[in-house]
């Protein structure tokens, strides 16, 4: 007889885009002629096409594939040392910042890393997640079983949730319980809002007080328009020996289809075994990379590294601005109509307070049937996001200006 994993069985009906889906499929099946009026700024997925830099990259790596002298097969699994080396090189040492090329670990993306990492720590972590929160840090550890069952707020016994509110402009209060994991997102998703280097430091104090690891997403880093904002959690000192960090080239480089991210994980950074021993993680990440992963494509690495290229940095910037500029159009309608808006200038999210006491999925649904636009509500992010709704900028500016002379016409 086979059993399967229970922790799966705990899991709330459905993950947050997929149940999206559905709703806007059943509108659609109802109402089909909507359907050439629809809009998405659900789901944060880039739309505009691959810069040309990374697209030429990619190309010249599919031939050498199709020549003998230049045929690759397998290639290392934590990625090839050209690429460690240019993420190292430019996103960390060139910043002052002291990470190795091999601290680096090229994978097939952030959502990913985020659920695998959870396989080289023990199952007696008290893990601490932001609420709001991207579901899948939380997802994930049910999955692991370090959860008891959802409550009737969505949440999960066990998990302990840091409220981030206008309050504390959506940066947690450190905890008044013990944690030993504490997954923090800056620039963040659903909010839009930044941490300052003080909060960060604060966190990074408090993760080597109490020997906790911070598993810090820097995914939308691209997008930090604030020079006193940190773009990594290195910057802050001490963070090499308490916290890993994921970042993607989804949401620079327009990557949510070709996949490729990394994940650097310093070797100072330690945690403890059942027997006491206060161990690196490195060679646990290390180790897993070789057993359960044969790294990403040879094109796509070649792909990712022409992000760095001069040619691939103006184009990725451009990328960049383009989504932040579709940010301010948005969240300037969403303003004039009396909304609370916040995010939206160092991310591509915008998080939007929704008026009177509607619930998250009241607003998705009247906006989805008044102006056949797709929001992401905030409660599917947590219980602080009810009564909020997210708007990605993800889109074309058409697209996004079209968006915005539509709220501005709802009436609330
Ligand atoms: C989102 O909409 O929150 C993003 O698409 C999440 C992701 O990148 O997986």
């Amino acid at each position: 007889m086979a059993f399967l994993n229970d922790h799966y069985l705990k899991l709330k009906a459905g993950y947050l885009f997929p149940e999206i889906a559905r709703r806007v499929n059943t509108f659609l099946e109802r109402h089909p002629e909507a359907g050439r009026r629809l809009i998405r700024c659900g789901i944060g997925d880039v739309t505009e096409p691959l810069p040309e830099a990374v697209r030429a990259a990619m190309h010249r790596a599919v031939d050498e594939l199709g020549r003998r002298e230049t045929f690759r097969g397998y290639g290392p699994e934590q990625g090839y040392e050209f690429l460690r080396h240019a993420i190292a090189e430019n996103d960390y040492r060139r910043h002052g910042l002291d990470i190795a090329d091999d601290e680096i670990f090229v994978s097939d993306g952030s959502k990913c890393d985020c659920g695998n990492i959870l396989d080289i720590l023990g199952h007696r972590n008290r893990i601490a997640v932001m609420d709001p929160v991207y579901p899948v840090y939380v997802d994930t550890n049910v999955m692991a079983g370090h959860t008891g069952e959802a409550q009737k707020d969505g949440s999960y016994e066990g998990l302990i949730y840091l409220p981030c509110n206008e309050t504390n402009h959506f940066v947690p209060k450190l905890p008044s319980q013990p944690v030993d994991v504490i997954y923090l997102c800056y620039p963040n998703n659903p909010t839009g809002a930044v941490a300052t280097r003080e909060e960060l430091q604060a966190w990074v104090d408090f993760a080597r007080r109490h020997e906790a690891l911070i598993l810090f997403d820097a995914a939308y880093e691209a997008y930090i328009t604030d020079p006193a904002v940190p773009h990594s959690i290195y910057e802050l000192p001490g963070a090499a020996e308490c916290a890993i960090e994921f970042r993607s080239f989804s949401k620079n480089g327009g990557f949510t289809g070709v996949r490729c991210a990394f994940t650097v994980l310093p070797k100072r950074v330690k945690a403890r075994s059942e027997s006491g021993d206060f161990l690196p993680l490195h060679p646990l990440w290390n180790r897993r990379f070789s057993t359960k992963f044969n790294g990403v494509s040879y094109p796509v690495q070649r792909a990712a590294e022409a992000v760095y290229s001069e040619q691939g940095q103006k184009e990725v910037a451009a990328l960049v601005r383009h989504y932040l500029g579709n940010a301010a159009i948005l969240a300037d309608a969403l303003r004039q109509t009396g909304l609370g808006v916040f995010g939206g200038t160092n991310a591509p999210y915008i998080w939007v307070k929704a008026p009177g006491s509607r619930t998250s999925w009241d607003i998705f649904d009247k906006v989805l049937h008044e102006l056949q636009v797709v929001i992401t509500p905030g409660s599917g992010f947590g219980a602080e996001g009810e009564g909020y709704f997210r708007v990605s900028a993800f889109n074309s500016r058409e697209n996004a200006e079209e968006v915005a002379r539509r709220f501005s016409s709802l009436l609330w």
